[in-house]
């Protein structure tokens, strides 16, 4: 049965059918359409449109709808399957579905449940408490990707590995301090994540079609019934906003973008020419033709996901664009782009730990790649700074110095002292240990640098952070 067959003659062309039914997806919000529901119940039955005994048994035949979607959270489908998809009698979404449903199970009580409220404030409610959901799930991947990546700070605190800029060895830095470059990715997209869900966590009920509920509800009880901070301050826009789908996509957006640079810098290191590190058979595929291969499968979807994710903001700000007040069919497109969004940012999140877990890191080659690419240029440098020259003019004199070594195939801390001084007599005996990697490190002991201290801090912070169940 439609919700608005009185003033129609003729049934729905089942093509428009097909492009106006949300049900195939909006499914999903069964259990927030139903909460919200129930919440309606209560606030009607304080406003005196339902007795005792009505409220009683509205809410307890909502409360086995929700057994029945969370024992089969595709039921909703299932229904509409066995019905012919022509008919008009079936459910175009999750709201009607449920509406219907429950007038099966309790006869003409069911239509009452519907007074004062509009799809249009029940839809928005059910989305936001999704939303809500969700983003609490998120979080939680966050913080397990994040502890993994501490671990792994931990595990690899000694082991130093070539920094590049232009994908050219640049400077050496621990691989640790690496790590805490993603944890604090993820502790930006944990912050975005969480201000969204604020924004998110307001009641739109009440607002009705558009103009506000003619009924004389208790627009706080209701949105503290459902865990809302507050109700929404404007009916039009409550039916209307879709911002807080939108923020959350440019945050999930944003993570994934961090999560494809983690993947291709795994991808690198896990390659013949880099063999910094070994992935773990189980995140890997092999190739039916080349019996050698092992791919870095996992971490290519890492990289790969986040167009799907982006495209998923893309899409919802497109639509969303020059669209009138208040609600529109249009805004029904906000689903599928995020239902798909959050479900592939999940697996992006929850297949990091599975990753770094199981990575062997080679650390023997990544020092050797760390000792090479004359990467210590830098220090020869700021060891001229030392004796006296001013850094532009040290900068010119080592990269003379860089040219000679390189013509003759050597490092720097190769060359002998005789040399060195051809090209600054101010060099003396100690340039050999201001060039070793070690040294490097040790002068880097800023707040937020790569000196073995530092870094040690910084992992203390980043267990802080995480620490007394931050997910
Ligand atoms: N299925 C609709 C959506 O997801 C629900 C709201 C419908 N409201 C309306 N006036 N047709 O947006």
């Amino acid at each position: 049965m439609a919700l608005w067959g009185g003033r129609f003659d003729k049934a729905a062309d089942p093509l428009f059918r097909e492009i106006n039914d949300s049900l195939p997806f909006d499914y999903r919000l069964a259990a927030q359409d139903i909460a919200g529901s129930v919440a309606w119940a209560g606030a009607i039955q304080r406003a005196g449109v339902l007795t005792a005994d009505e409220h009683r048994r509205l809410v307890s035949a909502l409360a086995d709808l929700a057994v029945l979607v969370e024992e089969n959270p595709r039921a909703p489908l299932e229904e509409q399957e066995k019905a012919a998809t022509e008919s008009p009698g079936t459910p175009e979404d999750i709201h009607s579905w449920v509406e219907a449903e429950l007038i099966r199970a309790v006869g003409d009580l069911g239509k009452k449940l519907h007074t004062g409220r509009s799809r249009n404030d029940q839809a928005a409610t059910g989305l936001r408490l999704w939303v809500r959901c969700e983003i609490d799930a998120r979080l939680a991947e966050v913080r397990a990707a994040q502890r993994s990546l501490v671990a792994l700070a931990e595990r690899e605190a000694a082991t130093i590995l070539p920094g590049y800029t232009h994908l050219q060895r640049a400077q050496p830095v621990l691989m640790a301090h690496w790590a805490l470059a993603y944890f604090e990715m993820l502790e930006r997209d944990a912050a975005r994540l969480a201000g969204a869900r604020r924004r998110a966590n307001l009641c739109p009920l009440g607002s009705a079609a558009l103009a506000g509920t003619t009924y004389p509800i208790d627009r706080a009880a209701l949105a503290r019934d459902l865990g809302f901070d507050a109700p929404t301050a404007n009916s039009l826009d409550a039916v209307a906003d879709r911002d807080f789908v939108v923020e959350t996509l440019a945050a999930a957006s944003l993570c994934a973008v961090h999560l494809s640079r983690l993947g291709e810098e795994l991808i690198l290191w896990s390659s013949g020419e880099f063999g910094f590190v070994e992935l773990d058979d189980s995140v890997t595929s092999g190739s039916s033709l080349m019996p050698q291969k092992k791919n870095p499968d996992a971490l290519e979807l890492l990289r790969g996901k986040c167009g799907r994710i982006a495209g998923a903001h893309a899409a919802l700000t497109v639509t969303l664009k020059g669209l009138p007040l208040a609600y529109n069919k249009d805004m029904q497109e906000d689903k599928e782009p995020l239902f798909d969004a959050m479900g592939s940012l999940s697996l992006c999140l929850r297949i990091v730990p599975r990753v770094l877990d199981g990575m062997k890191v080679d650390r023997g080659r990544c020092r050797e790649a760390a000792a090479g690419g004359h990467s210590n240029a830098t220090e020869l440098a700021d060891y001229l700074v030392g004796k006296g020259v001013p850094f532009r003019d040290a900068h010119e004199v080592v990269g003379r110095v860089v040219r000679h070594a390189l013509a003759a195939g050597r490092a720097l801390e190769a060359l002998t002292l005789d040399e060195f001084r051809k090209f600054d007599a101010r060099i003396g005996p100690d340039v050999l240990a201001a060039l070793t990697l070690e040294a490097g490190l040790t002068r880097r002991e800023v707040p937020g640098g790569t000196g073995p201290q530092a870094v040690a801090a910084a992992i203390a912070r980043a267990k802080r952070s995480l620490g007394g169940g931050a997910a």
